[in-house]
């Protein structure tokens, strides 16, 4: 057993999903012919924020918007580091508008330093910060050449990801930062091998030798989409598997249903943008 690990404190964005629905496709998990309840998802939704402030994080809110039922996928328009903020640019054209409202908190919350990229950046969904390097998945939505902008912007190191499965189309679908370091090799990762191709897989044998591995499983329940203060490690409820072994490592699983918002494609992740003020 190992010595229990160390939480920081979190400052994080979301939005609650007042307008929720699944009214295109642009993921393999959506599928508008199947009923979903706005309703049921900002109850999972409150579950989840309320699980964060339970955990001593704190909690900031964004004003859904109507016609942009996407919007409750708050990593998707921002990656913060040190303070510094990218925003994004969305591939597909539904959720285009969401960028600029994020933009907007933004400033209005006092941000002085935000860039908006050029190329296309689903932000969080495929930028993962470790404390020291930025992984940044490309494949299905962020563009290859908007890792290069990312570490001109943010000043940080991007190492580059490939994505190959569909259903795994954002990083955050396939891997999550379980404890960040300065130190590079001392970060803790986890993350589905099946979801990368095998050079991008080589990349994170050779940085994270000691990564948890996931298996289709864990992956398939939304699994990787977890969320961890380096301790606290929230899942949804079906990623037992995984929990245990997470717990084995000294970490601690916290879960939540988030069975409605998967129906979009989604997860606690996908729900939560981490400002990290620096
Ligand atoms: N329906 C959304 C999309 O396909 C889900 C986004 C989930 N967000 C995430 N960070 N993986 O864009």
């Amino acid at each position: 057993m190992q010595a229990m690990r160390v939480p920081t404190t979190r400052r994080y964005l979301m939005c609650p999903p007042r307008f929720f629905a699944v009214d295109y496709v642009i993921n393999p998990w959506m599928d508008p012919t199947q009923p979903v309840s706005a309703d049921v998802a900002v109850a999972q939704w409150t579950e989840l924020r309320d699980t964060y402030r339970r955990l001593g994080h704190t909690v900031e809110e964004i004003d859904p918007q109507p016609g942009l039922p996407d919007m409750v996928f708050a990593a998707n328009s921002g990656t913060v580091v040190d303070g510094r903020v990218l925003g994004s640019r969305f591939r597909a054209p539904q959720r285009a508008a969401e960028a600029e409202h994020f933009r907007r908190w933004f400033v209005e919350h006092g941000y002085r330093d935000i860039t908006m990229p050029e190329k296309i950046n689903e932000a969080e969904g495929d930028f993962a910060w470790t404390g020291s390097l930025l992984l940044a998945g490309t494949g299905f939505r962020t563009d290859p050449a908007a890792h290069a902008e990312a570490q001109e912007v943010l000043g940080v190191p991007v190492v580059s990801l490939q994505l190959v499965d569909p259903r795994y189309y954002h990083l955050d679908t396939a891997l999550f930062v379980l404890a960040e370091a300065t130190d590079t090799t001392r970060a803790q990762i986890v993350y589905y091998p099946d979801a990368f191709s095998a050079g991008s897989r080589r990349v994170l044998e050779r940085v994270f030798p000691d990564a948890v591995l996931a298996t289709k499983e864990d992956a398939e329940c939304f699994g990787l989409n977890g969320v961890s203060d380096g301790r606290n490690v929230v899942l949804p409820v079906e990623a037992t598997r995984l929990g245990e072994i997470l717990l084995a490592r000294g970490y601690e699983p916290v879960y939540v249903d988030i069975s409605e918002l998967r129906k979009a494609g989604g997860g606690p992740k996908c729900c939560t943008l981490e400002i990290r003020k620096g």
